[in-house]
């Protein structure tokens, strides 16, 4: 059933409800911290045989033991025994695109590379072609059809990035069919404008005019409209520099937008310290990471944000995220979700990716792709951990699984159930 009928149909009711028989709830908070960082990671607050009260969808109070006497709320649904956690945050996807780009999959397994793939036009302008022939119609049920795969793995917030569009009409068009799959769908999600993503062929070669339309035309265009919470630049060799990187930044800084920026994905430009000193909200990739820099962050509010199916899919390093917690950095992890880098969009695989590939403990996995996942997107008062006043978004896992599982069964689903404001999805 597509996610809007089902959100139709499921209309949150006035009443109160008690979710009880758990064999526990992970990631239990009390102190509404917004984030955890290094140590804090590894602390998730299992609560045995817990139980949640719910009331239009957020909740009202947790327990464990006992469940509470029923006076005090309208309907019990019977979770079973199951194991349940806060559904996953995924704080940075190209979810809005045309086309998928299997072709340029096999042409890197017949022996090209990514940027050969990308110099001779495929890539990201390969995107921005198809996606600019896309009415905003087909452009919205792909997507939302791609959502509900992300919502059956786990994922109740996200963000979804601009950036296959390159003209502004084509930029506006992805952040329209953002705003409605948010209205569509009822899950949370935070619009980035990516405007800054490539320097579109018709430019030769002028990425300075091309920043130029970005700033004086895109930009305001964007905030016009109101569609975008933050601004994003790809920082990287052949595509954006430092400079140019923030000379946008700043002007979105202007309208209100904080930044959330691909740096060190492939080289290091200079943009960590640089972002870290002009306090971007996040940082994301830095698969390119030298020891100086990552201190730089673990020093500093910045969240650092991974994304190893990047890494797995195309075959570069992983992000030391191990050293990032390690040095008290504000550690994320999210899915990148795109054509050409990224296809996949399960979290429970990031999270095993980050365990397998950067030594983390699966507890700090889980709040890498939860609450701190929630931080990078602002969200954390109402997402992220299990905890009174925040938005019932939670997921079970089958019977005789548990935290560890979702990481150790690499690329399975072991969820069996997923709740958004209480109502249950799938
Ligand atoms: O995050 N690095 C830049 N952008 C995307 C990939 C874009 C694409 O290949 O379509 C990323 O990896
Ligand atoms: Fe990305």
């Amino acid at each position: 059933m597509p996610i809007q009928a089902l959100y139709l149909r499921l209309q949150i009711p006035n009443m109160t409800l008690l979710y009880h028989n758990t064999s526990a709830i992970i990631q239990v908070e009390r102190e509404n911290r917004p984030y955890k960082r290094g140590a804090e990671m590894s602390e998730v607050a299992p609560l045995k045989n817990g139980w949640m009260l719910v009331n239009e969808g957020r909740i009202i109070e947790i327990g464990s033991g006992e469940k509470p006497a029923s006076n005090r709320y309208d309907e019990a649904i019977d979770l079973q025994g199951q194991l349940v956690l806060p559904t996953f945050v995924d704080s940075h996807t190209h979810l809005v695109y045309a086309a998928n780009r299997e072709d340029e999959f096999a042409q890197r397994l017949a022996g090209k590379s990514y940027a050969e793939i990308a110099a001779a036009g495929g890539g990201i302008l390969n995107s921005a072609k198809k996606l600019a022939a896309a009415s905003e119609e087909a452009l919205f049920e792909s997507a939302q059809h791609r959502l509900e795969a992300l919502i059956r793995m786990g994922t109740g917030a996200l963000e979804i990035k601009s950036g296959y569009g390159l003209s502004t009409e084509a930029e506006l068009k992805i952040l329209r069919v953002a705003r409605k799959l948010e209205a569509e769908s009822g899950i949370p999600i935070k619009r980035t404008f990516l405007g800054a993503h490539a320097v579109p062929a018709s430019f030769n070669g002028d990425t300075d005019a091309y920043v130029k339309l970005v700033i004086e035309e895109m930009l305001p265009a964007v905030v016009e409209e109101g569609l975008a919470h933050y601004v994003d630049v790809f920082c990287e060799e052949g595509y954006f520099s430092l400079d140019q990187s923030l000379a946008i930044i700043e002007a979105a800084e202007a309208y209100g937008l904080p930044a959330k920026v691909h740096v060190n994905q492939f080289n290091s430009l200079g943009a960590v310290e640089a972002m870290v000193d002009r306090g971007a909200l996040s940082l994301d990739h830095l698969e390119v990471l030298s020891d100086k820099e990552l201190n730089y962050i673990g020093e500093s509010q910045t969240i650092a944000t991974a994304l190893p199916g990047c890494s797995l899919f195309l075959n570069i390093p992983y992000t030391p995220g191990r050293k990032l917690i390690d040095a008290n950095a504000i550690f994320c992890l999210a899915t990148d979700f795109n054509p050409g880098s990224a296809p996949s969009g399960n979290m429970a695989l990031m999270m095993s990716l980050a365990c397998s590939q950067m030594k983390l403990r699966t507890e700090e996995a889980l709040v890498a792709a939860t609450l701190n996942g929630a931080a990078a997107l602002e969200l954390s008062e109402d997402l992220g951990s299990l905890e009174v006043g925040k938005w019932a978004n939670f997921m079970t896992l089958e019977p005789g699984y548990s935290l560890a599982s979702l990481a150790y069964h690499f690329g399975h689903n072991l969820i069996s159930e997923v709740y958004i404001k209480g109502e249950k999805r799938t």
